[in-house]
């Protein structure tokens, strides 16, 4: 697993293996938008403040995904032990 800082609210939660980012704050009743849940809309996009995306998503370019400076939450993983999300 690893953690997930939220920018605005300084709210922290940890990922379980197994369970999205997205799925995770919606759990904590978080106000994300999403659709497709696959990586494929695009409509989940949130900015990335600190910390190593794993992206997993096929909507992002490739170049998109070497600037990590933002994240497809509803697929999307952390290299680092810890994101810090612009929400
Ligand atoms: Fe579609 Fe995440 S909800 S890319």
């Amino acid at each position: 697993g690893f953690e997930v800082v939220l920018k605005k609210s300084g709210q922290r939660f940890e990922i379980a293996p197994g369970k999205t980012i997205l799925d995770t704050l919606l759990d904590h009743q978080v106000d994300v938008q999403y659709s497709c849940s696959a990586g494929v809309c695009g409509t989940c996009r949130t900015g990335v403040i600190d910390g190593q995306p794993d992206h997993r998503d096929d909507y992002l370019t490739d170049e998109e995904k070497r600037e990590n400076r933002s994240i497809m939450v509803c697929c999307s993983g952390a290299r680092s032990k810890t994101l810090v999300l612009d929400l």
